[in-house]
């Protein structure tokens, strides 16, 4: 099974259209996961803008896990927002054009099983947001182990940093801890989030998994890193 997986492209997608296309066109049945911040300010023009163009691939599977920034597919926010026009029926659409919206949530594509979530730690006020608390309830209540884990924010202190050039550490630890108790846990073969655009990369976690940061977008949101393949 191959995964194609890109996240954080803030409204820049149409600049890797070409690169998704042709890794597409080589492996039709791979996985073409997007870990979110699909948008900038996630109105619901940038949303469908998206949509059009990630369903547009010709990839057996697509999946969507939103973030931070993708205030419109995020009920409870589109709801608080409703007066600005935030609440709509994007998860409904998402599915009718082929592509499957994991918030907190499974599904088994082809024998593996797959676990996305949207739950964003210490960001109070932005789509997904979420306390420790309340990531620690979900863990808790997750019974199975899973092949493949999709999250827009990292584990804690494992691809959750902001870097300059040098590759010297210039923020915070964005993640959560609960997010590698999960991992310790489920032992998925792979945990993709995005978030921190300059920790792109891959770095080996335990004995049973890899985690990825699949980030497009550098800190300036410029284009900078490549769409990356997983081979399970
Ligand atoms: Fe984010």
């Amino acid at each position: 099974l191959r995964i194609i997986a890109l996240s954080d492209t803030h409204c820049k997608h149409r600049e890797i259209t070409q690169e998704v296309e042709l890794l597409v066109k080589e492996n039709p049945k791979a996985i073409l996961v997007h870990a979110g911040d699909a948008t900038i300010t996630g109105t619901r023009k940038e949303s469908f803008e998206f949509l059009e163009w990630f369903s547009d691939f010709k990839a057996e599977n697509k999946i969507l896990v939103p973030g931070n920034h993708d205030l419109g597919m995020d009920k409870y926010m589109g709801n608080k927002l409703r007066s600005e026009g935030y609440l709509f029926d994007f998860i409904d659409k998402a599915e009718e054009s082929g592509v499957k919206v994991l918030i907190n949530d499974e599904c088994n594509i082809n024998g593996f099983s797959i676990l996305g979530i949207s739950m964003i730690p210490q960001l109070l006020g932005w789509a997904f947001y979420a306390e420790d608390s309340t990531i620690e309830r979900f863990v808790n209540s997750v019974e199975t182990e899973y092949d493949i884990i999709i999250s827009h924010s990292p584990m804690l202190d494992v691809l959750d940093w902001s870097k300059d050039n040098r590759g010297i550490k210039i923020s915070k630890n964005y993640g959560s801890r609960e997010f590698n108790i999960l991992v310790d846990k489920c032992k998925p073969k792979v945990f993709i989030s995005g978030h921190i655009h300059s920790s792109h990369g891959s770095v080996r976690y335990n004995e049973y998994t890899t985690a990825y940061n699949v980030s497009i977008l550098n800190e300036d949101y410029d284009v900078e890193y490549l769409v990356t393949t997983i081979d399970l």
